[in-house]
């Protein structure tokens, strides 16, 4: 079966309802594309920004779930309540949240199952530092990570990874695609279901870059944090899609 690409948009802790616009403003660059797009807005925005793309065929997501589908956990927020804001996706372990929240892979384990068991597809983030890569310990450590958060029953089940090493999210520097080739190829080995499962790369993807990464054979889409914010930019990704489809001359 054919891997379809996704391109997908992480904002973070930005936006606003005045960028809701955003949605109107990507729909041709969506409309034009085999891709599936997805956008994960901040959770007070999901609903609306569910609204505002239905129809159009762009999906939206969380940045995070509890563990747990409901209970006494103040501030947290639910996959089923994502679900029923009208996400299809949550993202889970994503670096930042490993790091500023102390999530470790069991919890992002749990948080996957938590999303499978509300009908949302997890995007599980794993990246190893810059000293892990540093020590020529990245593909140990993002296998680790693979197998500690990983769903414990993931065999035929919706799941997206998504690598992002850490010392390229946000800060203009991306892995050579000679690195992303090898580290997809790695993750694909450690996956119940190497042939169907949808690999992201994630870490200053932009405009200029894309088309070279989504060149690669195992790299299924991306992950977008600070691009997805400009919809000239982020429609650029998901036009650079259609080059790695084109037959090659
Ligand atoms: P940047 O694209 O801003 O580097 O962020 C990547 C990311 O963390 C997406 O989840």
């Amino acid at each position: 079966m054919a891997r379809r690409t996704l391109i997908a948009g992480n904002w973070k802790m930005n936006g606003s309802v005045s960028s809701l616009d955003f949605f109107d403003a990507i729909a041709p660059a969506a409309r034009n594309s085999q891709a599936e797009i997805l956008i994960c807005p901040p959770s007070t925005l999901l609903y609306q920004a569910a609204q505002a793309c239905a129809g159009s065929g762009i999906r939206v997501g969380g940045q995070d779930c509890h563990a747990r589908q409901s209970g006494a956990h103040t501030g947290d927020i639910s996959a089923p309540m994502l679900r029923e804001a009208g996400a299809s996706h949550v993202i889970v372990g994503h670096s930042e949240r490993r790091a500023d929240h102390g999530e470790t892979d069991a919890l992002v384990r749990a948080k996957s199952e938590a999303a499978l068991e509300a009908g949302l597809v997890p995007v599980i983030c794993v990246g190893e530092t810059r000293e892990e890569r540093e020590a020529g310990r990245a593909v140990e450590v993002v296998a680790s990570q693979l197998a500690g958060s990983l769903p414990e029953k993931s065999r035929d089940m919706p799941l997206v990874i998504a690598y992002e090493p850490v010392w390229a999210i946000g800060t203009g520097l991306t892995a050579s695609v000679d690195d992303v080739a090898n580290m997809h190829s790695a993750i694909r080995q450690c996956l119940p279901d190497p042939l169907t499962t949808c690999i992201l790369y994630g870490g200053s993807v932009k405009p200029g870059n894309a088309a070279d990464l989504l060149g690669l054979d195992d790299v299924d889409g991306a992950l977008v944090g600070g691009a997805s914010l400009k919809s000239i930019d982020f429609s650029a990704i998901i036009a650079a899609v259609s080059r790695k489809s084109e037959p090659l001359r």
